[in-house]
């Protein structure tokens, strides 16, 4: 039976040792809550850390939690030890990971040793998932605890399916490439086949780092790491709409609402709920909600805070001192504050059940939720589905990942002190219609993106990928498919050569001549248009002056700038389509300033295209300029119709209705075909392969992944061949065959 393995660092379940024996509790945290939701004992199977090191566990007790985890929570323990502990989970990962993928730089230490044990620590974790998982599982690995092991799963089980979803936010490139291990995280990431982030700028971010670092580019998200397409993309994670939405109706939640309403004495309720993290927010809140005291007085012993912080790693020193600092805080807005019968903040460190929390969220009247950074915060989510009748608001952060989809609730700068501060006073005083109205368009979405929703959606997409790298993987050009190629076109009588000409044949030009072709390549083509069974065309990015000087004696189809100009055998050049040169103006700044900062490159202006081409640069240099000039332009050229074609030492930018596929359509459509040869080496090309009947040969020349049926490595390699079709095809020529 296929199953999910779920991975992550931490299970659903976490041990706690009572003076009754062990106690098996729910975690805390986005992550464990989220997923158990979707976590079923049918289906999935959950490996991960039990919340204790093994030292702190008796042999019985081990055995206790191997037999009870799989028995009752469908999940299966690995165990580590307090080294390991130190090493890697409050160290590595929480001490360079955590901080640095969360802009926290100045909290983020860089220690070798703690590398060391976050890869040991992975490959524990792929020890376990090579026991239990089968052939047919889906492995879906979460969060930054185990970047590492996709790729090591990949190296072992080459065919596995695997996803991996970020929590947590994915940095800029400026952050992330202070990582002295960045790209090995980077290249670990990359054994899954789907990666997952809460938000479009984090998977923005991400492709970015793989670009300038690996040099690995990326279409619509797919990331071509030349044997394999690995699929970037954004599922904000929902939660368990149902659960918050009816947790009312349970008896103990509304008996725990009717106790909370009695001591809040009539009090406006502003309810507060994180684990302990410098992330949070947590102090700035308060100063906030002082501010909010002291600027408005009028609410003085009528609005009263509730703030939760769960413990969480309270081994590291920061996290202490953070707890320190909120104490002090909440002593000192009591003593500035309070009076006799009203506490302004009632401070709880400790953590909440489901049943608890829900009373609280369905009573407060504000859940302010400011994080610094937060990958998606699932509180915030929370408090809108439970508070059913729509008379609570949300006051929340923009750097909440949550935000962007939250947009109807009270939106702040978490650092703006006084804007917080006005945020809770707007909320408070917010006319009732318009909480309603805002309230209800949250509940829709929720109730429309809940997690499973997510689960499901992050799961067809993998399976999505599956097909996409299966139509991509086009397989080597092989003897006996050679053959087969070879009797194909010496049987037919209609054939069609699509070729194109840039750095595809141009192993035949001649370098010292611009593009010209030299005397072999030229031999050729005349060969083969001169077979009357034969038509050719050759398409360059080239203009049609340059085409028509080179070519213009043959009895071929040329198409010029790529595919904007066509001329067919013995007629004129002539257009299909003008298209639109406004953009020009806009993105030759941006190729101007590059040229200025690179020596050795310039730009050219060709036929509704600019190329920027870098031959004759620094080639570290260029390779960083052109990752520069990709990011720019996709966030410059966002909505418009405009292509970026990869070529050889140069960038070109044109309307993307001028293509390749288009203008070999035209001929495609003109015939009924009986062998069609195409062949390609880039982007541009592959506009041209798509179209293609499956029945075409399509040739890729060299790595990266493409929609051609069949890749030959060198020009050297289709040189061969096609000197090798140019034989046949005058075989069935020669007089004998004539018939
Ligand atoms: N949570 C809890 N008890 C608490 C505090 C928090 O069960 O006392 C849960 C909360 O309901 C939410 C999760 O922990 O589901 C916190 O997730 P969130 O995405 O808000 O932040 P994270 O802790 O993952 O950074
Ligand atoms: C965040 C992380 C999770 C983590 C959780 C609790 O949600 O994204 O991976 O499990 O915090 O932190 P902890 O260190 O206690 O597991």
């Amino acid at each position: 039976m296929s199953r999910i393995v779920f991975v992550s660092n931490r299970l659903p379940i976490t041990i706690d040792k009572t003076s009754d024996g062990l106690e098996f509790k729910p975690s805390i945290g986005g992550l464990a809550t989220g997923l158990s939701s979707v976590h079923s004992a049918d289906s999935s199977l959950w490996i991960g850390w039990c919340g204790r090191s093994r030292q702190e566990l008796s042999t019985a007790e081990v055995r206790e939690i191997s037999r009870r985890l799989p028995e009752d929570f469908a999940s299966h323990p690995v165990y580590l030890t307090e080294r390991e502990l130190n090493q890697y989970y409050y160290g590595f990962c929480n001490r360079t990971l955590w901080p640095l993928f969360h802009y926290f730089n100045n909290h983020a230490h860089y220690d070798h040793q703690q590398w060391q044990s976050y890869q040991q620590v992975n490959r524990k974790f792929f020890k376990t998932v090579a026991e239990v998982i089968n052939e047919e599982d889906t492995i879906w690995i979460h969060d930054y605890q185990l970047m590492l092991l996709p790729a090591m799963i990949r190296e072992r089980f080459p065919k596995a399916k695997i996803g991996f979803f970020l929590h947590i936010p994915f940095p800029s490139y400026e952050l992330f490439r202070l990582l002295p291990w960045r790209s090995e995280i980077l290249q670990g990431l990359l054994g899954a086949d789907l990666i997952g982030f809460h938000a479009y700028d984090y998977v923005r971010h991400f492709i970015s780092s793989v670009r300038r670092l690996l040099g690995y580019d990326h279409n619509l998200g797919y990331i071509d790491m030349r044997n394999r397409l690995v699929k970037a993309d954004v599922f904000p994670m929902g939660i368990d709409y149902q659960r918050y939405q009816n947790a009312h109706l349970l008896k103990e939640v509304r008996e725990e609402t009717n106790e909370i309403i009695d001591k809040v004495k009539g009090t406006q309720l502003v309810l507060s709920v994180d684990r302990l993290d410098y992330t949070k927010g947590i102090p700035t809140r308060l100063k906030s909600f002082d501010q909010f005291l002291e600027k408005y007085p009028a609410y003085k012993e009528k609005v009263t805070m509730i703030m939760i912080v769960a413990p969480s790693r309270t081994e590291l020193s920061d996290y202490h001192e953070l707890l320190c600092e909120i104490e002090e805080l909440v002593g000192h807005i009591n003593g500035k504050h309070g009076s006799i019968g009203w506490v302004p903040v009632w401070f709880f460190y400790r953590s909440f059940g489901f049943n608890h929390l829900t009373a609280l969220y369905s009573v407060a009247d504000i859940m302010l939720v400011t994080p610094l950074r937060d990958g998606m915060n699932l509180v915030a989510k929370e408090y809108v589905a439970a508070r059913v009748d729509y008379k609570g608001m949300l006051v929340i952060s923009e750097t909440a990942g949550a935000a962007s989809e939250l947009g109807e609730a009270v939106s702040v700068n978490a650092n703006n002190i006084r804007e917080v501060a006005d945020g809770i006073k707007t909320a408070l005083e917010m006319p009732a219609v318009e909480k309603i109205e805002r309230n209800k368009a949250m509940h829709d979405r929720l109730a429309r993106y809940n997690v499973e929703f997510w689960a499901n959606d992050f799961l067809r997409r993998l399976n999505n990928v599956e097909e996409v790298q299966r139509i991509n993987s086009s397989q080597q050009l092989d003897e006996e498919t050679d053959k087969k190629l070879l009797t194909d076109a010496e049987k037919a009588e209609k054939r069609l050569f699509l070729l194109d000409y840039d750095t595809s044949l141009t192993g035949f030009s001649d370098p010292k001549n611009g593009g010209r072709p030299n005397k072999e390549l030229y031999e050729l083509l005349r060969r083969l248009a001169e077979d009357r069974h034969n038509e050719v065309l050759i398409v360059s990015g080239s203009n049609k002056s340059a085409m028509q000087d080179w070519f213009g004696d043959l009895n071929i189809h040329l198409a010029a700038a790529h595919g904007l100009w066509i001329r067919r055998i013995g007629g004129e050049w002539e257009t299909t389509e003008i298209p639109t040169e406004e953009w020009k103006e806009t993105l030759r700044p941006l190729l101007e300033m590059h040229t200025a900062r690179t020596p050795g490159s310039y730009i050219e202006e060709k036929d509704h295209s600019l190329a920027w081409h870098y031959r004759r640069c620094d080639p570290e240099l260029a390779a960083v300029r052109v990752s520069e000039l990709k990011d720019a332009f996709e966030d410059l050229t966002g909505n418009l119709n405009i292509g970026l074609i990869n070529g050889n030492r140069q960038i070109e930018i044109k309307d993307s209705s001028i293509n390749k596929g288009r203008i070999a359509s035209i001929l495609l459509n003109e015939k009924k075909w009986e062998f069609i040869f195409a062949v390609g080496d880039d982007w541009s090309d592959e506009e041209l392969f798509v179209i293609l009947p499956s029945s075409a040969y399509s040739i890729k020349i060299g790595i990266g992944m493409s929609h051609a049926n069949y890749r030959v490595e060198s020009t050297q390699e289709l040189r061969n061949l096609l000197h090798r079709l140019v034989a046949v095809c005058s075989n069935k020529n020669s007089p004998t065959n004539k018939g």
